[in-house]
């Protein structure tokens, strides 16, 4: 949680920082601010509240400087106020601190530095960090690098920092640990953040920091990199891959909108290069020398979180039905903690748009211990998990801001499907005709998805009606209740709509009391394999008075009679309906969020990437 930016140039750094943090305002958005450093002179201007409460709050103020950091926050400790908000200063006055993660031993080292004269402000576990360089500072007689090495040798947690010094006022340290740190290096200026969509538009160069690294960053020097044992590293510079108008709402008006309509295209750059119809094979570069480990594997464990769980869910079916491999899926946050059976027979995926995640970083971290290989499943390249992981499969779905996750959950199940065919081929579980059949239609679907989004005004015109809703249930079978579960999570997390993803069939097993004439029921009853026994759990539902709206396969008549409302998809295989069938769902959470005022981009109390535990 919460976003760094910093910059050190011959350029005034605050409109820099600002347009930086209106990027980063996707990772926390409860207060922001800034720190300036002028010659000597450093200035912080912080308030409660969103970037825009930050610009209003400097009118009139002081904003020289041509080096800088920036804060956005989602609060841990402490409640989000203008104290908490970051940047922290020292005791001093002389140094200026941002953070993003955890200091988890802060307490005692407050008690400790409490003892020797420091008065803390703020609530803040940050706070504790930037007083214990100051004392280092004084008490070592050492510059801020050698500082902040030692104070980072002392401190349990995850951090991401950039501290300044007005007694070195050319100069800015950052460091990393399990929170993700990006290093831009442009002419004779250089960026920091926590990922490198402030950076992008100033330059491509940059330095993915390493755990346990230090950057100190210098006008006369240039980047230096050193780690914590104070050991010289060569800073590996590497190309963004990443372009600035996919940073921008394109004419939508929420960023969320923008990425639902992209599918169809983040659909297909997820398959480019890895589906070949002319030569009937998938082709994964990043997992090519694992294929035998997949072939042979005895079992598969996927473990993710929220979304990406859920895509995993699906990616279970799949494994299933065209690999037949078993595979066990695992929310990433119990799976750290339970003491699992892994080992190194294992396979296991963990997927994650931000590839940042701390509770799947962790199950990665401990699977890995146990000697399992680990695939992963990333969106955002460079990120910790793509680089923990022994090989993977970018989703290549282009950045994706909306706090809710859409186009990350389909490029997640597209990749997962290509995996699954590709080891049902290797496997000969799949017999080539019905391979190629299956890699035909999954090359349909970005089209498919097209004519979905062209039901847009029919779902709104749904989202009207039941906007008031205060519960909703969600039903599929198969391949569909990973995404009731989904299109639950979808309407909660940016409508505040209390709302329930079951297997259709467990309905009658407790939920079913829930259901009377004020209950919207969205039921995924396309033509398939459970298609009969749905129609029978939506007579059930009828016949108690819920509203049922019915995602059906084109041309369905049966369910039309019984529904409230129906929304058609194309028809396409069992496997591949999950990539359909969510698209009404991300929708009519989107125009019922905005029916009911809530803030559709940035939802209360959430954050894009959720790297604290
Ligand atoms: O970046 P990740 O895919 O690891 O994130 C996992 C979840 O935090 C994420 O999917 C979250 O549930 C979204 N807000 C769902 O829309």
């Amino acid at each position: 949680m919460c976003g760094i930016v910093a910059y050190l140039g011959d350029k005034e750094a605050y409109p820099i920082l600002i347009n930086g943090l209106r990027r980063l305002e996707y990772r926390g958005y409860d207060s922001a601010g800034v720190a300036l450093m002028n010659g000597d002179v450093l200035t912080i201007h912080k308030c409660q509240g969103k970037v825009s409460d930050l610009e209003s709050h400097v009118v009139g103020k002081s904003l020289s400087g041509s080096i800088g950091i920036g804060h956005t926050r989602w609060a841990t400790h402490g409640p989000p106020n203008d104290v908490n908000a970051h940047p922290h200063r020292s005791t001093s006055g002389d140094l200026a601190l941002i953070h993003n993660g955890i200091i988890e031993n802060y307490a005692s080292i407050k008690e400790e530095l409490g003892h020797r004269g420091h008065i803390f402000q703020s609530d803040t576990d940050t706070e504790v960090l930037v007083h214990l360089i100051d004392d280092i500072q004084r008490t070592e007689k050492v510059d801020l690098a050698e500082a902040v090495r030692l104070a980072l040798a002392s401190v349990v947690g995850a951090y991401a920092i950039v501290v300044l010094d007005s007694k070195e006022p050319d100069l800015m340290v950052a460091a990393r640990k399990s929170s993700p740190l990006v290093i831009g290096i442009g002419e004779g200026e250089f960026f920091c953040a926590s990922d490198a969509t402030p950076i992008v538009e100033h330059t491509k160069n940059v330095v993915y920091l390493e755990d346990g690294e230090i950057a100190v960053i210098d006008r006369t020097n240039g980047l230096k990199i050193r780690n914590v044992k104070n050991q010289e590293k060569t800073p590996f510079i590497q190309e963004l891959e990443m372009h600035l108008e996919t940073l921008e709402k394109g004419g939508y008006d929420h960023f969320m909108l923008k990425e639902i309509n992209e599918q169809p295209r983040s659909i297909r750059d997820s398959m480019r290069g890895r589906l070949n119809l002319a030569k009937g094979e998938v082709v994964l570069g990043g997992i090519k020398d694992y294929e035998q480990k997949f072939v042979n594997a005895k079992r598969i464990l996927i473990v993710g979180c929220g979304t990406s769980w859920h895509a995993g869910m699906v990616g279970e079916y799949l494994f299933e039905e065209f690999a037949r491999i078993p595979v066990e899926v695992e929310y990433a946050s119990e799976f750290r903690y339970r003491n699992p059976i892994v080992n190194e027979n294992d396979l296991v995926i963990a997927i994650s748009q931000s590839g940042e995640t701390a509770d799947t970083l962790a199950a990665i971290e401990l699977a890995k211990n146990r000697g399992a290989t680990i695939i992963g499943i990333c969106n955002v390249v460079g990120s910790s998990i793509a680089r923990v992981t022994h090989a993977g499969s970018y989703t290549h779905a282009g950045p994706e801001i909306g706090v809710a996750s859409t186009k990350a959950f389909t490029a997640q199940v597209t990749v997962l499907t290509l995996m699954a065919l590709m080891v049902g081929q290797k496997k000969g579980v799949l017999s080539g005709s019905n391979f190629y059949r299956l890699l035909n239609e999954l090359d349909a679907i970005p089209e498919k998805v097209q004519k979905v989004l062209a039901t847009e005004a029919q779902i709104k015109y749904i989202a009207d009606i039941y906007k008031d809703a205060t519960n909703a249930l969600y039903l599929g079978r198969g391949y569909s209740f990973p995404v009731a579960l989904e299109g639950a999570l979808k309407l909660k997390e940016i409508s505040y709509i209390h709302a329930e993803g079951y297997p259709a069939a467990e309905m009658k097993h407790g939920p079913i009391a829930l259901i009377d004439e004020e209950m919207p029921v969205f039921v995924i009853a396309t033509k398939g394999a459970s298609y009969e026994k749905v129609v029978s759990n939506i007579q059930e539902v009828k016949a108690r008075k819920g509203k049922i709206i019915a995602i059906v396969t084109q041309g369905d008549s049966v369910v039309r009679e019984l529904a409230d409302h129906v929304i058609e998809i194309p028809e396409t295989p069992d496997a591949l309906v999950p990539l359909l069938s969510v698209i009404p769902f991300q929708l009519i959470s989107y125009h019922i969020a905005v029916m009911r005022g809530c803030n559709v981009d940035q939802p209360r109390n959430l954050a894009k990437s959720v790297t604290v535990e």
